[in-house]
């Protein structure tokens, strides 16, 4: 899909530019042509003799070389490509592309292209979820660039959280939908649940449970970058908002399902929200006070409405293809086989979450996918690389109707 495109590749400053020359690498793997732009900051991390004997290119790198703009002017650098990928995008890159300052080479290619444009963001958590580098992304998003990432995990300034810039084969596929105008699930509606619930037990409390949100979010991110217009119903959680997808906050599992239902019609529903099983019975309109006796409060249970359970077994709108998922802590695979029967969703992601298997809150998840014609094993992936593998797996299905 690749062979023959002209990719230009921009370098912007951070520690990920390392991984921008095994990107080089694949691309060209792939028979695309890849010129390389690198910024101040970018040549400050990889020098622009890697840049050169990798692409078998020139390196480009100031806006006022009389040397280049005689041979190869900016504009014609920019009209030249089929693609421009800025890989990493620093968050300074992307506050230049929003504002629309072309104040050195990369961001004035950048404002005169009338190419897509793919963006791999970057950084440390923090700028990540600063809100003017998300304001920022948000401006990059409706002014018709891609973003891809970034990912969760470990970064090179030793805090961990979202900010590691996508891999080098997740950029060439994200090329690749680019260039192929591969968007399989273009034109398709999907809602996705994701995170905790919290339900009040008075103005103050409440009870709540250990998601992070981080599998459903990423499935929310993998829908959308395959084309998908996706509602995300999002329960309080510490991420950034997945690029592309409109993201719906709630709290309680009765605001989620009041979401989900308004979010309607969809062709695909995701229910990897942790939903509480219970709320507290008559929630205290003050905050409940010891009363001297040294007796607790009796606090009454009522069940909330199962989400997955209510989509499935909608007459009329049931999305097409309803997924759940089951967290068990023993005997995975025949619980969720049951829970998919009981529920009557189509798919049932089943994944281990006992003790010492740190799938609650952490990175990694290893899981089961359990449909009508059977169960596949998938091997223990990052939770990004299960919510694109299962992406996928829906677009194939729609793909097969
Ligand atoms: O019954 P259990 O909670 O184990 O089922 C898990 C699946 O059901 C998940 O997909 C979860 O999002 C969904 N669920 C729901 N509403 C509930 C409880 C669970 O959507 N009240």
């Amino acid at each position: 899909m690749l062979n023959g495109k002209r990719i230009l590749l921009i370098i912007s400053g951070g520690i990920a530019a390392y991984k921008s020359l095994d990107l080089i690498r694949r691309l060209k793997e792939r028979g695309a042509n890849v010129r390389c732009v690198l910024t101040a900051g970018g040549a400050q991390f990889v020098t622009p003799l890697s840049v050169a004997a990798l692409s078998e290119e020139a390196v480009y790198q100031d806006l006022f070389s009389l040397k280049d703009e005689s041979e190869m002017g900016h504009i014609r650098l920019s009209r030249e490509a089929d693609l421009l990928v800025i890989a990493p995008a620093s968050a300074d890159l992307m506050a230049k592309m929003a504002a629309g300052l072309a104040d050195d080479l990369a961001s004035t290619l950048l404002l005169a292209t009338d190419k897509p444009v793919l963006f791999a963001p970057a950084m440390n958590t923090r700028m990540w979820e600063h809100p003017a580098t998300q304001r920022n992304v948000r401006t990059l998003l409706d002014d018709g660039l891609t973003a891809i990432g970034p990912g969760q995990g470990d970064l090179a300034c030793g805090e961990v959280g979202a900010g590691r810039m996508s891999e080098p084969l997740e950029i060439v596929a994200a090329c690749e939908n680019l260039l192929g105008g591969e968007m399989p699930l273009r034109g398709r509606r999907a809602i996705v649940t994701s995170g905790p619930t919290y339900e009040a037990i008075d103005p103050v409390r409440y009870l709540a449970n250990r998601s992070s949100g981080k599998q459903g979010h990423a499935i929310a991110g993998a829908l959308a970058s395959l084309g998908a217009e996706v509602v995300l119903v999002a329960g309080p959680n510490n991420l950034a908002d997945p690029g592309g997808v409109t993201v719906r906050d709630i709290e309680s599992a009765a605001q989620m399902l009041a979401a989900c239902e308004a979010s309607l019609p969809a062709d695909i529903a995701v229910c990897a929200a942790a939903v509480a099983d219970w709320r507290v019975a008559g929630e205290a309109e003050q905050k409940m006070k010891k009363d001297g006796s040294g007796q607790p409060p009796a606090l009454a249970l009522v069940e909330n409405p199962d989400i997955l359970k209510t989509l499935s077994q909608l007459n009329g709108n049931r999305p097409s293809l309803v997924v759940g998922f089951a967290a068990e802590t023993e005997k995975v695979v025949d619980h969720a086989k049951s829970k998919r029967q009981r529920k009557g969703c189509d798919w049932m992601v089943a994944n281990d979450v006992g003790a010492g298997t740190g799938v609650m809150g952490g990175d990694e998840n290893t899981v089961h996918l359990i449909t009508a014609q059977g169960i596949e094993d998938w091997p223990t992936m990052a939770k990004d690389a299960v919510a694109a593998a299962l992406a996928k797996r829906i677009a194939d299905h729609f793909g097969s109707e």
